[in-house]
Formats: structure tokens, sequence, C-alpha cells
């Protein structure tokens, strides 16, 4: 089987290329290289011991795009290459549509023009905007309140309006807050500039990169008054697109929604130890106002994922720090070395 990996040298891509080339595909990447580096796809080989075919690609140019689907013989689509830092989407809103929804759109027409059937798209919890009906069930109504959530919401609804019309099959994905790197230390997430989410901010408090983090409120309605996130291995979630990809197999032409998140939830001052406890080092932080925009907790409610793609996160939260450490231990400057 040939999978077309949009995005994969990203963050969650390059994870879901290890899972997909151990399962035995042949995976096929188009990134333009705007948030990831070429690097990725050597320590993919050394983790493989196979090299995935890239192409410099951005999914905007829809000639170039085609050009791909044209040589290759591609069976199924994951579609993960996206704008998704929520304050830069604020601030450049056009940029984030014209990115996420013209890239979903050409992706979708690619399939139609080739006769592609199968695809699983990334989405995010960032659909449900502010609710805190936890846990939440997918079909939660779906109020995103920024920019980069109603890109992911237009992507879903341009992704299920082409399946059911071009009798195609989907499997849309919302992942929670995913964390932590491969076991070794080869690849991980790589931010480019200073990280807006938890963990990667973590990390670089902890290697010296960053000063001191700033926890963003601790009035919050929770057991520690700090926030309550749903975090998830980037391997359980690469695990998860090899079910999605199998499930769409069984499923051929429906569409099926799925939440992919631990099911738990963790405050941020739990992360912070469980990250002292896996690196042994203090981490240095201040309590800060809320950051605008944030739930006070947030966590999925996993059944239908267990139900219908048989899929459930096995790597605990000490797990998930211990991976980060590793790979910020190794790679202190991301993949410039
Ligand atoms: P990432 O930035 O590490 O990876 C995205 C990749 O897509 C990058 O390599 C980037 O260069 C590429 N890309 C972006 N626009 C492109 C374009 N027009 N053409 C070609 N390539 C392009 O991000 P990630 O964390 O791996 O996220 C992957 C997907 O998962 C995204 O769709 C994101 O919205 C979604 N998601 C991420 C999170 C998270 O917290 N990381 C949570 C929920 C959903
Ligand atoms: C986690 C917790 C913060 C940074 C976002 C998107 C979601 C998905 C993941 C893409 C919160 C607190 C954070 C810091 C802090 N991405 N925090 N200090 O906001 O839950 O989710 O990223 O789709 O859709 O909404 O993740 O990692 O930013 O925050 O105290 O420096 O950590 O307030 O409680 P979030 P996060």
């Amino acid at each position: 089987m040939k999978v077309l990996v949009t995005g994969g040298t990203g963050y969650i891509g390059s994870h879901t290329c290890v899972s997909l080339l151990n399962s035995g595909s042949d995976v096929v990447i188009a990134d333009n290289l705007s948030n990831s580096r070429l690097e990725v796809l050597n320590r993919i080989e050394k983790i493989t011991g196979k090299k995935p075919v890239f192409y410099k690609t951005d999914l905007r140019d829809k000639t170039e795009l085609y050009k791909i689907f044209e040589k290759e013989n591609i069976d199924s689509v994951i579609h993960f290459a996206a704008l998704k830092t929520i304050p830069d989407s604020i601030a450049h809103p056009l940029e984030y549509y014209e990115n996420n929804v013209a890239g979903t759109m050409n992706i979708c027409h690619a399939m139609k023009e080739y006769n592609v059937k199968k695809i699983v798209l990334s989405s995010s919890a960032a659909v449900y905007g502010l609710t805190d009906n936890n846990p939440i069930k997918e079909t939660a109504p779906l109020f995103p309140y920024n920019p980069y959530g109603r890109t992911k919401m237009i992507q879903e609804y341009i992704v299920s309006d082409f399946a059911k019309s071009e009798k195609a099959g989907a499997v849309i994905l919302r992942y929670f807050n995913p964390i932590g790197a491969h076991e070794s230390g080869l690849i991980g997430e790589d931010p480019m500039g200073t990280p807006s989410n938890l963990m990667p901010y973590i990390s670089q408090v902890a290697s010296g990169r960053l000063e001191k983090l700033f926890v963003f409120g601790n009035d919050y309605n929770t057991p520690d008054g700090t926030g309550v996130r749903d975090y998830i291995h980037v391997c359980d979630l690469a695990e998860g697109h090899i079910k999605a990809l199998e499930k769409l197999d069984i499923i051929k032409d429906k569409v099926l929604t799925v939440n992919l998140g631990s099911g738990h939830g963790y405050s941020v001052l739990e992360i912070i130890k469980s990250f002292e406890k896996a690196s042994g080092i203090k981490i240095n932080y201040e309590i800060a106002p809320r950051r605008e925009g944030d739930v006070g907790t947030c966590f999925a409610d996993i059944t239908l994922a267990q139900k219908e793609i048989g899929w459930k996160a096995k790597r605990n939260i000490e797990k998930m720090c211990l991976d980060e450490w590793t790979w910020q231990k190794l790679n202190p400057k991301g993949y410039e070395y």
C-alpha cells in the first residue's frame, strides 16, 4: 500500500511515517518545509531502515501536487499539512484560511482526478471551542473560537462532503494534546521560534533555552486551579492513523469522525511534576494571569475510538515526559545540530 502523507516531515507526520514504514507501507511525503526540516528524513531512515519518497511541494500549488499523483500510484492519503499556531492564526487569518483550506481543496481535487478513495484527515479538539462539557464526545457542537480552529472545521466539512459525493471513505481524527517523541530521541517536536504549547515550553526551560515557564492561571475550577488537558503520546497518535487506514478498508465510502486522546486530564502543575521526575531537573515557573481563550478543563470521550477503530492510547504521562526529555536532551537545538 502506498500512502501519501502531506506534512510528513512535521511533528505528528514524521512519527506517523515511522509507524507506516514499520507496518510495511510505502510512504510518499509532500511537504513545503514551512515548519519542518529535511533532516527529519535521515532520522526516519535511521529508525526504520527505510527512507520515504519526498517531494518539496506546497499543497497550494495544484500543478505540482497533481504531478505527484501522476507519478506515484497513491492508494490513500493522510492529510496533516496545515499551519497550526493559534496566536499566529489570529494575527494572520487569511494566511491560515488560504493554507489550510486551499491545501485541503487541492488534495480532494487530486484524489478525485486520480480516483483515490481513502483519506485520513488531521483535525483537532480546537473544533469544539470553549465547551467544558467533559468528557467531550464527537457529537458535541462545533464552536471553534479562533481562525485556526475554524480552518480545521472547514477542512472537516470539505473532506466529508467530498467523500460523500465521490463515494470515498474518510476518517477524521480530532487530536487532543499530542506530546512526547519517538523513544529513540531521533525525532520529536521542533517548534520554530518560542513555543506556544506547554510541553515544548517546559522542555526548553529544562534544557536552559528558555528561562522560566509562565503557568497561565491557577484559579480555574480544577483540583489545583491550573488548566487540565488530555495529553496523548505522539506515538500512540501515530498508531491511531494506522488503525484509521485499516478501518477505511472496512467502511469504504463512509465518513467516520473520532477523538484521539487518552481520556484523562492532567493539570499544568501535574505535568510540571511528571516532567521534573522524568528529567531530574527542577522547572522554574511562575503563576501568571489566565491566557485569553483558554478553558479550565478539556478531555476526550474516547469510547468511539475504541469501538470504531479498535484504538486506545497505551503510553502514560511518565512515558510522555521521559520521551519528550530524551528528544530535548539529545537535540537541544532541535534538528539544527
Ligand atoms: P507541524 O507544523 O509539525 O507539521 C505540519 C507540516 O505541514 C509541516 O512540516 C509543514 O511544513 C507542512 N505544511 C504546512 N503547510 C503546508 C502546505 N501548504 N504545503 C505543504 N506542506 C505544508 O504540525 P503537527 O503538530 O505535526 O500537526 C499536524 C496536523 O495535526 C495539523 O493539521 C494540525 O492542525 C493537526 N493538529 C496538531 C495538534 C498539535 O498540538 N500538534 C493538535 C491537533 C491537531
Ligand atoms: C495546555 C495547558 C495552558 C503554555 C492547543 C490547541 C489544540 C491543540 C493543542 C492544535 C493550558 C497551559 C500553556 C504555557 C501554560 N493544537 N500553558 N503555559 O491550548 O490546550 O491546546 O494546542 O490543534 O487544538 O487549542 O494547549 O499546550 O497551549 O496548553 O500554563 O506557556 O497549558 O493554559 O492549560 P491547548 P497548550
